[in-house]
């Protein structure tokens, strides 16, 4: 089998979909169930024996090392972290906590469990580490794309704390030989994402008639791939990924936060218009996030030539897909829209004044 960490949450749980929708190989999953953790998303597998459901967090290094020599997986997709800027600005030491000290733990009893097996096994195994494309810090507009060579720049708490994942994932492979491979991939959107991360908001601000909250001056650029495509890229990583290797993925979808916010609007009035007017018309301008990178982008082109990757979706048809599952799935974001969940949008946006408009 497989060892998933973070498999509760957004990307962790597409790819378990994904992974028992095309193979037949059993997934432990590892998940502390933070406020992102939603077993919900993994309803569909509640009577499927190949999905292995284990409430505990990867920091706790006895249960951690249970695992690995009663399951005896032949690969980590290390998925679990705090996983949101704004969050991490409030609240770094969970950062670290998670992020660090919790990825530390698991390459080291990875390391023990790998140390312990037979020679092909130990050739087999692998950990991959999924990490972000933040901890390059900022483009300029006119700045080439990140790749594998650009230097790690992190600018915020959280891009910090996965650059420290991504180093200790890199000094096990490099002193120990453990077959690590990190992946540093751009924006993912899709159906399942946790309601603060700026597509899944504005889709449910939107569809309640409240603001739409665009930081500074709206032109920061991401560069968004559908959570389904990169599932297949870390399949792909998996199965022919070069061992103590990096792999930059991402979607070669360049667009401004404004400019996405308008296109989701339009694909809502589309498909759901309101009593009156325009969803644009909720649009607002609010302080800026603060260190705010101004752009990423993503050159996947090791990816595609190494792995014969490429993502399938264009921004077009993966914002139709999304925006439809938001809408034939309200439940699972009404049931998150619950008291802890209006003391995050009260302390993020309730001291973060409307701008003027510039
Ligand atoms: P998420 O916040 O939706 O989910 C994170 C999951 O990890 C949750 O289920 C949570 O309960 C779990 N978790 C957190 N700390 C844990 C701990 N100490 N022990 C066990 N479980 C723990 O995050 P996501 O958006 O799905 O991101 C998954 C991974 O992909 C992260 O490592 C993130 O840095 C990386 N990533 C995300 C994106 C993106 O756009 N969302 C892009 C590139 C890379
Ligand atoms: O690039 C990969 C990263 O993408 C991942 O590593 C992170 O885990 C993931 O959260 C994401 O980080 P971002 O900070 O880019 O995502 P977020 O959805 O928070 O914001 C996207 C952009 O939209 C960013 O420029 C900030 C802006 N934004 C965000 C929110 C929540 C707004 O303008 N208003 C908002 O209310």
């Amino acid at each position: 089998m497989i060892l998933v960490t973070g498999g509760a949450g957004f990307i962790g749980a597409n790819f378990i979909l994904s992974w028992l929708g095309r193979n037949s190989e059993p997934v432990l999953n590892l998940d502390k169930l933070s406020y992102a953790g939603n077993l919900a998303s993994l309803a569909s597998l509640a009577d499927d024996a190949r999905h292995v459901f284990v409430h505990g967090d990867i920091r706790d290094r006895a249960l951690v090392a249970r695992l690995f020599s009663t399951h005896r997986p032949r690969a980590v997709l290390h998925f679990a972290a705090e996983s949101h800027v704004d969050r991490s600005i409030h609240a770094p030491g969970e950062f670290v906590e998670s992020n660090v000290v919790g990825t530390f733990t698991l390459l080291d009893e990875a390391l023990a469990y790998w140390k312990g097996l037979a020679a092909s096994e130990r050739d087999a195994f692998r950990f991959v580490n999924v990490s972000t494309d933040e901890v390059y810090g900022s483009l300029e507009a006119d700045e080439a794309p990140f790749s594998e060579s650009t230097a790690y720049a992190p600018n915020s708490p959280y891009s910090a704390s996965k650059a420290a994942a991504d180093h200790f994932a890199r000094a096990y492979a490099h002193t120990h030989g453990l077959p690590v491979i990190t992946t540093n991939c751009s924006n993912n959107y899709g159906p399942r994402q946790f309601p603060e991360k700026l597509i899944p908001l504005m889709i449910h601000r939107a569809l309640a008639g409240e603001p739409l909250p665009v930081y500074g001056d709206g032109l920061n650029v991401r560069d968004w791939l559908y959570v389904d495509d990169h599932c297949l890229a870390l399949e792909r990583v998996l199965a022919a990924g070069r061992p103590g290797s990096t792999y930059c993925i991402g979607g070669a979808n360049e667009i401004a936060n404004l400019d996405l916010v308008h296109t989701l609007c339009d694909e809502l009035q589309r498909v759901q218009p309101p009593a009156t007017g325009h969803y644009a018309d909720l649009i607002r301008f609010v302080a800026d996030r603060p260190g705010h990178d101004r752009r990423y982008a993503i050159d996947a082109g090791r990816m595609r030539q190494e792995l014969g990757w490429a993502p399938a979706e264009t921004f077009a048809t993966g914002l139709r897909r999304t925006v439809a599952w938001y809408l034939e799935n309200p439940g699972w974001v009404a049931d998150i829209v619950n008291g802890s969940y209006r003391d995050w949008v009260g302390l993020n946006y309730g001291r973060r004044p409307e701008a003027e408009r510039t």
